[in-house]
């Protein structure tokens, strides 16, 4: 029996992209999986396919940019399922441009989903994993938390903060397992973020050779399933064709 099994996953950015298709791949898994963002009709759609399928899943609206629902989001997942023993903080936003284009309020977008989404999720779940002695936290940064690009300079401090967040969560909780997933051009509407028109034309490009993203989802499955003694630390998945 595969570990998953039984487990209870909390997904947050599940309304599309890797998160929707690591809610589904889990919840056929046997895990019961808890959806989260603020796209409700889109989670309803999903929650209703995997029901279909004799999968166990509930929604909730959540902004992640907010604590208290955040907060709220696994205290439902506690009150349906009893406790949370995986945390996915997926959700995220990449709105790129050059900083000469002072797109300030989208530099404060990307901080407070990818960063303060992040520890609002940490927040919300280690009291109890703590009390637990177990759990396991799954942040999904990106490739760009390894190396940054032109139109890139925001996202990729939000990741590099993410990957840094990480291992100090990793280091200063040795009862817990703590996982960074790092993806490469995965086909997402994660561009779809982009205003500034010569970013939003470059990425055109720039993501042709995207993979599909059940490669995310298979990933972050192999995390879940070792042993409670194995923490994969991180997992770097890009496409073959990728140079950087
Ligand atoms: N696709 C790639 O090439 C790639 C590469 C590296 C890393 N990543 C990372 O992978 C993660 C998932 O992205 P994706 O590619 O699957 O893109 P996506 O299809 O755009 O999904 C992003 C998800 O985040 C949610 N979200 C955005 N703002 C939110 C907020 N304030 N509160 C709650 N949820 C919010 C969206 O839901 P709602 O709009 O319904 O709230 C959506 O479900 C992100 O962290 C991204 O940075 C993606």
């Amino acid at each position: 029996m595969s570990s998953i099994q039984g487990k209870v996953i909390v997904i947050t950015g599940a309304s599309s992209g890797i998160g929707e298709a690591t809610a589904r791949l889990l919840a056929e898994r046997g895990a019961h999986i808890v959806v989260g963002a603020r796209r409700t009709g889109r989670l309803g759609k999903l929650v209703a396919d995997i029901s279909a399928k004799g999968g166990s899943a509930r929604l909730r609206a959540v902004d992640v940019t907010s604590r208290k629902d955040t907060q709220a989001l696994v205290d439902f997942t506690k009150a349906e399922f009893g406790r949370v023993d995986v945390l996915v903080n997926n959700a995220g936003v990449m709105p790129l441009s050059p900083l000469s284009a002072l797109k300030v309020e989208e530099w404060d977008q990307m901080i407070n989903v990818n960063i303060r989404g992040v520890l609002h999720g940490i927040a919300a779940v280690l009291p109890d994993m703590k009390a637990r002695g177990g759990g396991q936290i799954i942040n999904v940064a990106s490739i760009g938390a390894h190396v940054v690009a032109p139109t890139g300079a925001v996202y990729c401090a939000t990741k590099f903060a993410v990957w840094a967040i990480s291992d100090g969560l990793r280091q200063e909780n040795t009862d817990l397992r703590v996982t960074v997933i790092s993806p490469g051009v995965v086909e997402s509407e994660l561009a779809h973020t982009i205003s500034d028109a010569g970013t939003a034309k470059a990425m055109e490009d720039y993501r042709r050779i995207s993979i599909t993203p059940d490669a995310i989802a298979r990933a972050i499955a192999f995390a879940i399933e070792q042993p409670g003694d194995v923490d994969v630390s991180e997992i770097i998945v890009r496409p073959t064709a990728s140079p950087n």
